[in-house]
């Protein structure tokens, strides 16, 4: 079936015009045009424009031999989809290019992923490209042909490069022999010749079997590590599928080694994973991950589609933990709706938006927002503030199609006021609270006329304001 679309374009464009006429389809998130989506890969600016790579199954919405899908886009928020930049073709990625990280060298683009094998051993290989566009697997295929005698041969994988003081460093995730996750890293002078250096972290027997996509980013003396754990210790009502988080630590440049403090995760929503970062001309570290887990519903492959990625993020290090950020460019595609002031919650009317952006300030007092409401009131995402607990909880058990439960997080301290900046998108939620220090993202699949928003509590709101999010025409 899948090989038969591959070969048949009227297929593949059936497919495309069932997913560009889904009720769920984003409007300012990313995206496949059709078939399946996971991981964000080689993000990227690059001749003027962002690429953002992704681990894609063309030709059906499940998983398959991975190829990686490519859109590139001006404004981190409209996306052109470019061809297919790199497909399963060689006998070292038989099974699938898996996910992996760019860099620009000479002039051109270098693309590291992972080759799966048809016996599923994972090496590291590069494609090169002059213009953005079209990439050629280098002849040397792989550059590291196997991972140190301490790691799985088959656990070794997500390559992620990077220069520091005129070397280059791959690091690359990996279960190692004990069956813990592990970072290691490799050094390079010409992105072609790898040396095998050490690990630079590793988890107990609490942090799981096997570590994925690390990133490594720097903040001046600070060295953020970032990993998606597969297999983590779950705590009740805290926990999530997507368990991608991040150390803060010092790199060390001559030894490559590598020293951080504990681990914090990234979004304590439902849907999140296999984080991807680039700074990009101007100094900021912006995020990508999978809008999803692998234990996310996908009620999407009905119109031919599964998966998207987040809004891409803005990062920045303060007090040793990370604060995120819608980016700032989503300004340019509000249009305002409504600003109230000084309005005790459960007074305001109800409002509309499925695709827009809600900024409330709270007095730390209870209230529930329900979004995606449904006209007669039974279906709708339930966000909730608890002032004695200082948690807000999210849950989904009454979301629609593909209903799952509820996730919470704690907030450290009693807050003078909790502000939520929430951005919707048809099919999915992301909640930024406070100073950015704790996101929840989901997806949700409602029905298609549920675009309600309510409000219940007595908290008093200081502010709320709401707008449409309306991409601008190219
Ligand atoms: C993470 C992951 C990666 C791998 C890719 C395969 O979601 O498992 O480790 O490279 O997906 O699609």
């Amino acid at each position: 079936m899948d090989q038969m679309h591959r070969d048949d374009p009227a297929e593949m464009e059936r497919m495309r015009a069932s997913a560009r006429a889904c009720a769920h389809r984003h409007a300012y998130h990313m995206m496949p045009p059709q078939g399946w989506m996971n991981d964000p890969n080689g993000f990227i600016f690059f001749r003027g424009r962002y690429h953002l790579f992704y681990q894609h199954y063309p030709y059906a919405p499940k998983w398959g031999p991975m190829h990686w899908g490519h859109s590139v886009s001006g404004d981190l928020l409209r996306w052109e989809d470019l061809p297919v930049a790199l497909t399963p073709d060689r006998p070292y990625d038989a099974n699938g290019c898996f996910s992996g990280s760019s860099i620009v060298h000479q002039d051109t683009l270098y693309v590291f992923y992972t080759g799966n094998a048809a016996d599923g051993r994972q090496t590291q290989c590069l494609a090169l490209s002059r213009d953005g566009v079209h990439f050629h697997k280098h002849e040397g295929n792989p550059v590291i042909a196997g991972p140190p005698e301490t790691v799985n041969p088959q656990q070794f994988r997500d390559p992620y490069v990077f220069r520091r003081e005129g070397r280059f460093y791959m690091i690359a995730g990996a279960e190692g022999r004990d069956h813990r996750g592990q970072v290691i890293v490799y050094t390079s002078d010409d992105l072609l010749h790898w040396d095998y250096l050490h690990s630079i972290a590793d988890g107990d027997d609490s942090m799981g079997y096997m570590w994925e996509c690390p990133n490594l980013l720097f903040f001046q003396d600070r060295a953020v590590l970032i990993v998606s754990p597969q297999g983590m210790a779950k705590q009740p009502l805290f926990d999530s599928s997507g368990d991608t988080g991040y150390f803060v630590g010092r790199f060390d440049p001559v030894t490559g080694g590598y020293t951080h403090g504990p681990f914090h995760k990234m979004d304590y929503g439902f849907d999140f994973y296999a984080a991807q970062t680039t700074a990009d001309a101007s100094g900021r570290y912006l995020l990508s991950a999978w809008m999803s887990t692998w234990a996310t519903p996908v009620p999407t492959d009905a119109c031919q589609w599964a998966g998207s990625l987040i809004l891409p993020r803005e990062m920045r290090l303060k007090d040793d933990r990370l604060t995120f950020h819608p980016v700032r460019e989503l300004a340019q595609a509000l249009t305002p709706v409504t600003t109230v002031s000084g309005v005790i919650c459960g007074g305001l009317s109800p409002m509309h938006g499925r695709s827009c952006r809600l900024q409330i300030i709270a007095e730390d007092a209870d209230f529930t927002i329900r979004l995606f409401c449904s006209a007669d009131g039974q279906e709708y995402t339930a966000l909730s503030y608890c002032a004695s607990a200082h948690t807000l909880s999210l849950d989904l058990s009454r979301s629609g199609e593909a209903a799952r439960g509820t996730q919470s997080v704690a907030l450290p301290e009693a807050p003078d006021s909790v502000t939520l900046d929430i951005c919707l998108d048809n099919s999915s939620l992301e909640v930024f609270i406070g100073d950015g220090a704790y996101v929840m993202t989901a997806r949700v699949f409602p029905g298609p006329a549920s675009d309600a928003i309510r409000f219940i509590g007595s908290a008093l709101f200081r502010r709320l304001s709401l707008w449409k999010v309306r991409i601008p025409d190219a």
